[in-house]
């Protein structure tokens, strides 16, 4: 029986479903398939949601294979039981959409709310895996002083040109990935009205890259740092020289979650400053209560 239930295991997984040059699975993966597959992973496109996967059922679908590369959260490298991503998207997303993917924006949500905007283009790049085990040891090892667990599904990169997390996020305990253009999602974030190649410009385009996948501005954007437009803009509430040495680099404030920004030029954190200051006259708060007085 117990030889039996193995086989068919094994097949279920092994055999069958892998289109004609594909690879197939190696053997060793039904033994260490996902930590928890019972973890859902939703698929959206424009906000409707058009697929719900557990990672047992997508680990079933698409053989997993284990990645290893240096890890920027852990500092070192690291090895995960992964789903190729190009995989994952084209069974998630197969019949929703007509276009190809590459030429999607996406969206990447976290558990705790951190929401990275992502180009096609990008998250297509071979070397994309959604990790959902760590081989280096049993659960998954924590993240740094605040000590993450980056599971049940945590997005790494596997070359050696793929390790910079700005270019390449790895957000932990994935939990939406979303097909959407950032405009339409993030509509009150834009400096509207400043002319293309304005400093306010510059620091949206900045700012989209590098911080709305944390902060919000309008309430529009991440949420594991705080909201920065509403009700108080930054630029009205701290002098614009901290704003500036905060930025580049926060752990000479406090320890907290936010990365530093060393490689930030005068430039850069003048159009970062610049647009702080355009939106903070372009406000927009759906939460907003006139009659909640302290
Ligand atoms: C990984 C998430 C993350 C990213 C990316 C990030 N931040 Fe932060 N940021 C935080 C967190 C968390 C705090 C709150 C820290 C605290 O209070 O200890 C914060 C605080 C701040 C503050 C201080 C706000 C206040 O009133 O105290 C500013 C200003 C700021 N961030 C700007 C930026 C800018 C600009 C970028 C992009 C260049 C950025 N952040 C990128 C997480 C992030």
């Amino acid at each position: 029986m117990r030889a039996l239930c193995l086989a068919l295991a094994l097949c279920l997984g092994a055999c069958g479903l892998h289109p004609p040059g594909t690879s197939a699975p190696d053997a060793g993966r039904v033994a260490a398939a996902a930590q928890d597959p019972d973890a859902r992973l939703e698929f959206r496109v424009d906000g409707r949601t058009v697929r719900v996967l557990t990672l047992g059922e997508l680990t079933a679908l698409i053989g997993p294979e284990t990645v290893e590369n240096f890890d920027g959260y852990y500092h070192r490298a690291k090895r995960f039981r992964a789903l190729r991503l190009d995989r994952v998207l084209a069974e998630a997303f197969g019949g929703a959409v007509r276009e190809p993917l590459r030429t999607r924006q996406f969206l990447l949500r976290a558990r705790d709310g951190y929401t990275v905007p992502i180009s096609g283009e990008r998250l297509l790049e071979p070397g994309a895996y959604l990790a959902v085990r760590d081989l280096d040891r049993p659960g998954w090892e924590p993240i740094g002083p605040q000590r993450a667990n980056p599971g049940p599904a945590y997005l790494v990169w596997r070359e050696p040109s793929q390790v910079d997390l700005e270019t390449h996020p790895r957000p932990w305990q994935l939990a939406v990935i979303e097909i959407a253009r950032f405009e339409a999602v993030f509509p009150h974030t834009a400096p509207a009205g400043e002319p293309d190649g304005s400093p306010a410009r510059r620091g949206y385009a900045i700012f989209t890259d590098l911080c709305i996948r944390c902060h919000a501005i309008n309430r529009e954007g991440g949420r594991v740092g705080p909201e920065l437009n509403v009700p108080q803009g930054v630029t009205e509430y701290r002098p614009e020289a901290q704003i500036r040495a905060y930025i580049r680099n926060p752990l000479t404030f406090r320890y907290s979650a936010m990365p530093a920004h060393p490689h930030l030029g005068d430039g850069d954190l003048d159009g970062l400053i610049a647009y702080f200051r355009a939106m903070a006259l372009r406000k927009h708060d759906p939460d907003a209560r006139p009659d909640a007085g302290p």
